[in-house]
């Protein structure tokens, strides 16, 4: 079976970028050079996912001029022959087919975004959801290491990290039990910012998932949770009484690109890595540090 549909829930409000987002979509800002939302669809296609499925919303609009080709754009990079430029522009709207559903105001939360994908599911048995604020810094992207393992253990399959107790307070943090392969858990329960008291364990909850469609008809369901919004961990809590879930604990790094410190410390991070720049950012870096403690 294979997963060909991806859903990337950019509807909500961004507030904790406020006044940043006012005009613009949290998923269109930066990391380094290219806007959040960019690294997911890359990792999807990268995986082999054919259809990028965006629920937007209102202000959304340059998430989908950011997928679309950019004819004067690409005429102009043309007539100057910046090749680099046009190549990295036209590979934009090549990493796959766009559908966008729009999530009526105000956004009722990230349950209720996914539901607004379920006509476009149809009948796949299995999608992928990522949530563009984690960016996955991993040596195999990380949906495609989570499709490995789906290929051997059809049923629902979550990225999960080890937390600290700071985690267990953010995070939905997930009941395990232990299968052969030590990256691979059977899920029992998942609980949402459970603190440290109460968290079932360390693994927390990341942004990419391989659910099944069954999953649509509990989230019709679902009532309001923490906030007044559809949480989707809810949702998934229900099924998991009726059909397998496991727990992935993936390769790589998640960067939580969704709140100022991680963002921040997000763009440090792929800016070191980055061939063209990374040797001068990490000098540049070391320069402002050494400044700084010198008073
Ligand atoms: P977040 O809760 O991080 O995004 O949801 P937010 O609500 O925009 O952020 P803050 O808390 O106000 O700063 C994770 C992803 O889910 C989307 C968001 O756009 C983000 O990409 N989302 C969230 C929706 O599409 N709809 C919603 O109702 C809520």
């Amino acid at each position: 079976m294979k997963i060909r549909k991806a859903v990337f829930p950019v509807a909500g409000l961004g507030t904790r970028f406020l006044p940043a987002t006012k005009a613009q979509p949290k998923e269109m800002l930066p990391l380094v050079d290219k806007p959040i939302i960019q690294y997911s669809v890359e990792e999807a296609a990268a995986a082999g996912i054919t259809q990028m499925i965006m629920v937007t919303g209102k202000g959304k609009r340059a998430i989908e001029d950011h997928f679309d080709s950019a004819y004067e754009l690409e005429e102009v990079l043309r007539s100057k022959n910046k090749d680099d430029l046009l190549r990295q522009v036209e590979d934009i709207s090549r990493l796959g087919k766009f559908i966008y559903v729009r999530q009526q105001q105000p956004p009722l939360g990230l349950g209720h975004a996914v539901l607004m994908a379920r006509e476009i599911i149809g009948d796949d048995a299995y999608f992928a959801v990522f949530y563009p604020d984690d960016v996955m810094n991993c040596p195999t992207p990380c949906i495609g290491q989570m499709m490995e393992i789906f290929a051997q253990n059809n049923g629902g399959i979550i990225a999960v990290k080890e937390t600290d107790e700071e985690g267990q307070k953010r995070y939905g943090i997930a009941a395990v039990e232990p299968t052969d392969n030590p990256r691979l858990f059977k899920i029992t329960d998942v609980v949402e910012k459970p603190g440290p008291e109460n968290a079932p364990s360390n693994l927390a909850i990341m942004g990419r998932l391989i659910l099944p469609k069954e999953i649509f008809d509990e989230l019709e369901g679902a009532k309001a949770g923490i906030g007044g919004e559809i949480q989707l961990t809810d949702s998934i809590r229900s099924l998991i009484k009726k059909m397998p879930f496991y727990a992935y604990k993936f390769e790589g790094e998640a960067l939580d690109a969704g709140e100022i410190l991680g963002y921040l410390e997000s763009t440090v991070k792929l800016a070191i890595k980055r061939k063209d720049i990374g040797e001068q950012f990490r000098n540049l870096l070391r320069q402002i540090l050494d400044k700084n403690s010198e008073g």
